[in-house]
């Protein structure tokens, strides 16, 4: 896609946090932020990289009454020689033209939204954090805006990408997750929006996870919103079960995220010789391959959490303690694995990598 990126730099510089042991997720924002404009007719225009700063946009905006949005999730890493590197950028570029397609949005040529996301990385570089597990998180996400109140698709849309340097996503950081598998409220039905990467899957969710929570949980697991028989996928990540020394997830069938970790690690684990399923897993199965001593591990995968450890299980008061509460030997190997791919600590076999400098 022929279209230049503007450069507007800020004339003010944040200060950038100095303890990077302690940057969380989604906390700090960097100085600048990618955006580029779409008007029916006319098609994306505008692109630039300007200071970061709020949107002006219309009361009337279709985000806000019918959440027509979209984002990604995706990171740049700092290698121990100081360069920076990108992990499967395409992917994530390819997942918002679905998402996209989904919501009745427009596409943006992929190739322009990894350009434009390594230009904004090359603009913040200082803020790319050094510490080990950190990096520099990048939030794509494209809105409807213009003021109409009927329901249809806008005739508007802003594509946006920001940055926060960050830290571990969970509080805890590595250490194992307490998970309730919810059999009452549901995230996604076959048909509906589960597969994209749209705001509404997340408000949907937040009502389970909180009284998850209160009862001292930290993520919910689903269950399909047909039977609620088969396990599905947590908030913000992947879920994998190491089932009679088989890797085992659920398919992607329509109501769960594709997650870009989650393909890493089942053609990793294969790589390293492990036999992977992707299968409808009922939590009854899960239950009996417990009691069976053949449920040894389960962990989540995404880009924000990488690779995250459950400890425990819940379902409907019966409780699955895994690993004792330490981290599993394939959870581990294929940790290993990944982040050293991704931080550049080992060769890129696989053309995943996207360096910047
Ligand atoms: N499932 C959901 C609902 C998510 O929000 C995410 C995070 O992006 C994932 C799975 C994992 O996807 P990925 O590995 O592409 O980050
Ligand atoms: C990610 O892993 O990139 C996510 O988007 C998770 C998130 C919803 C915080």
């Amino acid at each position: 896609m022929e279209l230049d990126i503007q450069i507007i730099k800020t004339a003010t510089p944040k200060e950038k946090p100095t303890d990077e042991s302690t940057l969380g997720f989604g906390k700090y924002f960097t100085d600048h932020m990618f955006i580029v404009e779409y008007t029916e007719g006319i098609g994306w225009h505008d692109a630039r990289i300007q200071p970061y700063g709020p949107l002006a946009i219309d009361p009337a905006s279709p985000v806000l009454h019918y959440s027509q949005e979209i984002f990604e999730g995706l990171k740049a890493y700092r290698r121990e020689d100081g360069g920076i590197q990108m992990f499967r950028p395409i992917e994530n570029a390819r997942r918002m033209n679905r998402s996209a397609d989904r919501m009745c949005m427009p596409q943006l040529d992929e190739e322009f939204q990894v350009k434009a996301m390594k230009l904004l990385v090359e603009t913040e570089e200082a803020w790319v954090p050094h510490r080990a597990g950190t990096s520099l998180y990048l939030r794509p996400t494209m809105i409807a805006h213009g003021a109409e109140l009927g329901v249809h698709p806008a005739k508007n849309y802003l594509y946006y990408i920001i940055c926060c340097p960050s830290g571990s996503y969970y509080k805890n950081g590595m250490a194992p997750v307490k998970i309730h598998i919810e059999d009452s409220y549901v995230r996604a039905v076959k048909g509906g929006t589960g597969a994209a990467k749209t705001g509404g899957n997340y408000s949907a969710s937040l009502k389970a996870s909180a009284e998850a929570a209160k009862k001292g949980f930290d993520q919910v697991l689903w269950l399909d919103g047909k039977q609620n028989k088969y396990v599905e996928e947590v908030g913000a990540m992947n879920m994998m079960f190491v089932i009679d020394g088989k890797l085992v997830t659920a398919p992607t069938g329509g109501s769960i995220l594709p997650g870009i970790t989650r393909k890493s690690v089942l053609f990793l684990a294969q790589q390293m010789g492990i036999e992977v399923e992707e299968r409808p897993i009922a939590v009854d199965e899960l239950m009996e391959a417990y009691k069976a001593g053949k449920l040894t591990e389960a962990f989540g995968t995404g880009t924000a959490a990488v690779i995250s450890p459950v400890g425990l299980l819940e379902y409907r008061g019966q409780e699955m303690k895994l690993s004792n509460g330490e981290i599993g030997p394939i959870a581990s190997s294929v940790y290993k694995t990944l982040t050293d791919i991704q931080w550049g600590r080992c060769e890129d076999r696989y053309g995943w990598i996207e360096k910047l400098s």
